[in-house]
């Protein structure tokens, strides 16, 4: 089963999945293409530009060797281009300047269904159909067992109060089933990519406030869900870029400061005084800020 098609499938209702779906169409695979790798030991851009409207770039001049396993933070204000990045590394656009290269080869040169099959995204919003949790949670992967979807649960710290649902496993969730809180969902979104077991993950971190106990969780599974995979986070907690191998300020498209939190911190530029702000403010979400 392709993971990434049935994604996107479920996720049709959303307007961003057509422009995913007519961009695929756009592009058929080349000729000579490969499969995409096993296993990713290297991301890399190399002077990766993007614009969605001629003369109107939104990433200029992007570069980064990201080794196998490691976490970028992309950082920044609203519209600084953190999401267009990640787009670009899930292939739902191709650079119009410079190339990408996982393990040494432009990803244009994969066949994007094997490319993709490399890639699990836990988005901001999560998805869930009508359907019984643990179908919900299986639909990357319709083929797992029901030991294996409980796994993944497990590690997602989702399976005791998945067990206190009036019929376990087989609730039905979604609009016409149990509703579920937002820090639940969450918890079943990262069941998904356990299960999905990406080499690429790419994290859209929710900004909406979670009570601390879903809140400690998510980060807890979070963690988990990271360990040894190429992971690129668009990042609103400090607790996450703190771990992050490199992060990117990002501004207009350009990434203005980088390096790792500490590094940053002592460079005193606009990241420390972001995590400052954030520090002195107890505001939930500053639009682009850190909490
Ligand atoms: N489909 C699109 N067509 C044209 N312009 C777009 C499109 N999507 C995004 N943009 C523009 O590209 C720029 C970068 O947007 P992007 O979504 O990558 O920002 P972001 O850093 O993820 O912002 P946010 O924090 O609000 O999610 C913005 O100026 C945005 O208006
Ligand atoms: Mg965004």
């Amino acid at each position: 089963m392709n993971s990434f098609s049935e994604l996107q499938r479920s996720l049709a209702a959303t307007e961003r999945v057509f422009e995913v779906l007519a961009t695929e169409a756009d592009k058929p695979d080349r000729v000579d293409a490969r499969d995409a790798p096993a296993v990713v030991h290297e991301v890399r851009f190399e002077g990766v530009g993007f614009e969605y409207n001629e003369g109107r770039p939104v990433v200029r001049d992007l570069d980064m060797v990201v080794a196998g396993g490691s976490v970028v933070a992309l950082v920044g204000r609203s519209g600084a281009g953190k999401t267009t990045v990640t787009d670009l590394v899930a292939r739902f656009h191709d650079p119009t300047q410079g190339r990408i290269l996982v393990n040494g080869t432009d990803i244009r040169g994969y066949r994007l269904r094997t490319y993709r099959d490399l890639l699990a995204l836990v988005q901001q919003d999560v998805f869930l159909f009508d359907g019984s949790v643990r179908d919900n949670i299986a639909y990357g992967r319709h083929s797992a067992t029901a030991a294996e979807v409980e796994n993944a649960a497990r590690r997602a710290n989702a399976h005791d109060f998945i067990m206190a649902l009036p019929d376990g496993y087989e609730t039905v969730v979604g609009e016409r089933g149990v509703r579920l809180s937002g820090g639940q969902q969450q918890r079943l979104a990262i069941a998904r990519a356990f299960l999905a077991s990406p080499q690429i993950l790419i994290l859209d971190e929710a900004t909406s406030n979670l009570d601390t106990e879903s809140e400690q969780l998510i980060q807890a599974a979070m963690a988990e869900l990271l360990a040894g995979r190429t992971t690129f986070v668009i990042a609103h907690r400090l607790s996450t870029v703190r771990r992050a191998d490199l992060i990117l300020l990002l501004d207009g498209g350009r990434v203005v400061e980088r390096g790792t939190h500490d590094e940053l911190m002592a460079a005193r530029g606009a990241y420390h005084g972001m995590v400052v702000r954030q520090m002195a403010s107890d505001e939930a979400d500053a639009g682009g800020g850190l909490r």
